[in-house]
């Protein structure tokens, strides 16, 4: 093993002290120098050194090796690009107790089966017993999947030697320590240290690397920036406290498209697959009750229908509030000021409740439309069509925009059953959208809308 010792280097400036110092004696920046583990015993190599390096022609370079492993999980290949790439680095982040390892342990488990090689699960967070406890409650055993309470680097490299995993799940990247390094677990310094070896076996040994992380107070894994540049995939899986669905959202992604989404159920017996999401989100829905109604958005490339409920009542006070869940709080104010001015509703006293049913965080302005049409069917008492969806942007002048990717909306639509959709009507016309039989209502305007919608 190479002698090692430590620098800290100015993450602003690049400056480069012997010890730590708050302020960075080059660029005068706060808290910027990061411990970086250096070999005192690198080979300096000369003009005359053998390079290691060579450039060949494009398509002589061989791409053998980098067929994906099969992953029996449907929602977790689509987001990874349809497989796991051999020599791959994961990196999976996301809210403490959002289900990173259940869903990773359930991966590994059908890893460790359809590539028939052994997969290394390293905790640093649970203890052996604690994982098969676990294991026993989700239904897996595999003679294959290896598991090991360890939170050293070199103790970790020691197993990968002796294991040789096509596999391996670091849970979690914050608690892996590196001795050579004085700063403590979970500081940057360790956590882009540790990322880096990982990088480098997954690159030499081409072993599939997963790290878990977790996502610190501002939303970002600890070291976001290095972290997510040495990775090659970014995963995030977020969901909320009180709903049982959890999204799986690649937001960078080497080896495929990012912005995929993966939708799975935290069930008893751990995440669930859901393939058909929209059915899941409108389960529950009571059809012909006033201020609701169906918005179709998008979550990467997936079309996902939702829906939406609002109530308006009363104000007491003389201040009328709005409020907002699921959807974004100054596009509902936007909203209801267009249908006061520009439709007339009468809600300048009312109290405006609007939110997205099952929890879903809808940022999309295609769903402004639908927002507006659950309003004035609240308003008025009036429900809206049972089989109607809604598309569109609302505009300040009260017109309804266009929006993105409306043929896969409509026939995600269609296949749910919608017989009638309201959609911007745009100046390049409607004839080449995919039907499938729904009836297309293009309103130009807000008001317009809530005229075809409400029955
Ligand atoms: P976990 O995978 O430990 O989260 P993370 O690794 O992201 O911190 O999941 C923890 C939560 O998931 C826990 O609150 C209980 C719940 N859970 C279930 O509902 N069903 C299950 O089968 C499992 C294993 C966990
Ligand atoms: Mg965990």
């Amino acid at each position: 093993m190479a002698k090692t010792r430590t620098r800290w280097v100015c993450q602003n400036c690049g400056r480069t002290t012997p010890r730590y110092m708050g302020r960075c004696p080059g660029c005068g920046e706060w808290n910027t120098m990061v411990e970086t583990v250096e070999s005192s015993d690198q080979p300096k190599r000369g003009p005359s050194a053998p390079l290691r390096s060579q450039p060949r022609r494009l398509p002589e370079i061989e791409t053998e090796g980098l067929d994906r492993y099969p992953v029996a999980m449907e929602e977790l290949a689509r987001v990874l690009g349809g497989g796991l790439v051999p020599g791959s680095v994961t990196l999976v982040g996301g809210d403490p107790g959002i289900g990173k390892s259940t869903l990773l342990l359930q991966a590994s488990a059908l890893l460790a089966q359809s590539t028939g090689h052994p997969v290394l699960y390293v905790s640093g967070e649970e203890s052996a017993r604690q994982i098969r406890m676990r294991a026993d409650r989700l239904d897996i055993t595999n003679e294959d999947l290896f598991v090991v309470t360890e939170t050293d680097l070199e103790a970790i490299h020691h197993h990968t030697e002796e294991i040789k995993p096509h596999v391996m799940i670091i849970d979690s990247i914050q608690t892996v320590t590196c001795d050579d390094l004085s700063s403590s677990a979970g500081s940057i310094s360790q956590v882009r240290h540790a990322a880096t070896q990982f990088r480098g076996w997954a690159k030499s040994s081409g072993v599939a690397i997963f790290l878990v992380g977790h996502v610190t107070k501002k939303g970002s894994i600890a070291g976001p920036k290095t972290l997510e540049h040495i990775v090659d995939t970014v995963l995030y899986l977020e969901g909320e406290r009180f709903h049982a669905y959890r999204l799986l959202r690649s937001v960078k992604n080497r080896f495929g498209a990012t912005s995929e989404v993966g939708v799975f159920e935290m069930r008893e017996r751990g995440l669930v697959e859901v393939p058909n999401p929209s059915e899941m989100f409108l389960a529950e829905r009571m059809v012909n009750a006033p201020g609701s109604a169906i918005a179709v958005t998008m979550e990467g490339t997936r079309p996902l229908l939702v829906e939406i409920q609002a109530l308006a009542s009363h104000s007491t006070f003389g201040h009328p509030r709005r409020t907002a869940n699921g959807v974004d709080y100054n596009r509902l104010l936007l909203i209801s000021a267009v249908l006061s001015r520009r439709v007339g509703l009468r809600i300048f006293e009312q109290d405006v409740f609007a939110s997205v049913v099952g929890g879903l965080q809808v940022q999309e302005p295609a769903a402004d439309l639908a927002v507006a049409v659950a309003i004035a069917s609240s308003v008025r008492d009036q429900p809206v069509a049972a089989d109607m969806a809604v598309i569109g942007e609302v505009g300040l002048s009260g017109e309804v925009r266009t929006v993105s990717q409306t043929p896969s909306r409509l026939r995600e639509a269609a296949r749910l059953g919608f017989k009638r959709c309201l959609l911007p009507r745009s100046l390049r016309g409607t004839d080449e959208l995919p039907t499938d039989g729904m009836t297309i209502i293009p309103v130009r305007s807000v008001a317009q809308a809530v005229e075809k919608a409400l029955v």
